[in-house]
């Protein structure tokens, strides 16, 4: 059974809009374990335009499931990091200009900034994740790397406009899900998960968990944070 990872960056989004102490991110965290997410995800990006290093500093003392702190390669974010200490950092790039996250990580580019970053991090005993595209040549870099835990990238299974080449995005997950299990590796799955899509994602086998933010948070708006995360809860499980 696949378990749910809950993203809060945009309930962060929308109290910097105001600059305002309203909605709380910690207060959505606290909801969403009720609701049943098995973890918190947020993301601490180096433009902080949504979670702040406050948010991060509490929901370290507060999440009671774990905390899962998706960061950039970024010298002063690791050190934040290392010094926080969250249950799990993901790896992901990061561009300003971006709107979300868009690649996976580049681990053959990257590949010794990227196994210097895990080093630091996994000496403090934080789980280290890197988030990459679903591709072979990545899966074996971050082995290399010594890193254990991946997350697959679902952007272009979310975005392409057919079925067929839908299908072929899910084929592609599946099999490098399972390439990825047989190097050992533990594998989670996420980005554009939405209601309509999640279902085939979370059957894949062995599928871990699955880290759903902007889908979840814009249902709440109609239906309340806790019915939203219930919902989604059901699906993935
Ligand atoms: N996983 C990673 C690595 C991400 O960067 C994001 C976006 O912050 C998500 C999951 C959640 O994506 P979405 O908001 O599209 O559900």
């Amino acid at each position: 059974m696949a378990k749910l990872g809950v993203n809060i960056d945009h309930v962060a989004t929308l109290r910097q809009a105001r600059r305002e102490d309203d909605p709380d991110p910690i207060l959505a965290a606290q909801i969403a374990e009720e609701a049943g997410a098995d973890s918190i995800v947020a993301h601490l990006r180096e433009d902080r335009r949504h979670i702040q290093d406050k948010d991060i500093r509490t929901l370290r003392k507060t999440v009671k499931t774990r905390l899962n702190l998706e960061m950039s390669l970024h010298k002063e974010i690791v050190e934040i990091a290392a010094r926080i200490r969250p249950y799990q950092a993901t790896l992901v790039p990061e561009k300003r200009e971006e709107i979300t996250t868009e690649g996976g990580l580049d681990v053959v580019r990257h590949f010794h900034k990227i196994k210097n970053a895990g080093d630091i991090l996994k000496k403090k005993g934080i789980e280290v994740s890197l988030f990459i595209d679903p591709v072979k040549k990545q899966i074996d870099k971050t082995k290399e790397a010594g890193i254990h835990i991946i997350e697959l990238h679902t952007g272009k299974y979310d975005r392409v406009k057919t079925k067929l080449a839908q299908a072929k995005e899910l084929e592609k997950l599946k099999a490098m899900t399972k390439y990825a299990q047989s190097k050992g590796i533990l594998v989670n799955a996420g980005h554009g998960l939405k209601y309509h899509n999640t279902k085939a994602i979370a059957r894949i086998k062995g599928m871990e968990e699955l880290n759903i933010g902007h889908s979840i948070i814009a249902r709440a708006v109609f239906v309340g944070l806790k019915k939203a995360i219930e919902e989604m809860v059901e699906i993935v499980r």
